[in-house]
């Protein structure tokens, strides 16, 4: 019989290859990432490892989330304890004051739309020049026809809560422009998810 009692997501199992697959891609050997929303933790406990010059800090406002990411990166070296943060806090405690990648995943469309604009005005206090926020989940584009699994996936969490939903991309790119971040890699991923790549625009 198990004994593991970690709280486990099937979409973090499914997407964290693909993932860090971008993750390979986009980083440089070395650095200090944000993830901010960590939820479980798995994220954190398969990026970590793979990314032996980086530093990994893990949070949430959640308390169960924090403790299911400790029992998730337990001796993993390059973990820091999750730290307890709320992107709508007006400073973020606790987080270093520059790092080289903010990483959220699946925040943006289950929460309020405000957590968007307080997650890029956060980042660019935060994220060194040239380093990178990337963001993970379903967005709907212009232009683009929204995919039936998207769409009755933003009809759901709507009716969980009114204020949730999938957000359109180019208004998330409105408040990060008013952040001074841009859009700069796109990736498709499976399930009709994108991870977007922002950053400061190059001088
Ligand atoms: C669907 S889970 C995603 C967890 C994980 N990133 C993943 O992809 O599996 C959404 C997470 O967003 C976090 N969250 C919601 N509102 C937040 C806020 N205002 N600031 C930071 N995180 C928030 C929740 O606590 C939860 O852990």
């Amino acid at each position: 019989m198990s004994t593991d009692h970690r709280p486990f997501s099937p979409a973090s199992e499914r997407n964290r290859g693909p993932i860090l697959d971008v993750l390979l891609q986009l980083l440089p050997p070395q650095g200090t990432a944000l993830e901010i929303a960590c939820g479980t933790g798995q994220h954190a406990a398969h990026f970590a490892p793979a990314l032996p010059g980086w530093q990994w800090w893990p949070s949430d406002p959640q308390a169960e989330a924090l403790q299911s990411t400790a029992a998730w990166c337990e001796g993993i070296g390059n973990v820091q304890p999750p730290l307890q943060l709320d992107v709508m806090s007006p400073d973020w405690t606790g987080v270093p004051s520059e790092v080289d990648l903010v990483f959220c995943a699946n925040m943006i469309h289950i929460s309020p739309w405000a957590t968007t604009r307080a997650l890029m005005q956060g980042t660019a206090r935060h994220l060194r020049a040239g380093g990178l926020l990337l963001t993970y989940g379903p967005y709907f584009v212009q232009g683009e026809p929204p995919s039936p699994g998207n769409l009755a996936f933003d009809a759901d969490l709507k009716q969980r809560n009114a204020a949730w939903g999938i957000r359109w991309l180019h208004e998330v790119q409105a408040e990060a422009a008013a952040a001074g971040l841009q859009l700069q890699r796109r990736f498709d991923m499976p399930a009709n998810n994108l991870a977007l790549a922002w950053g400061r625009p190059a001088t």
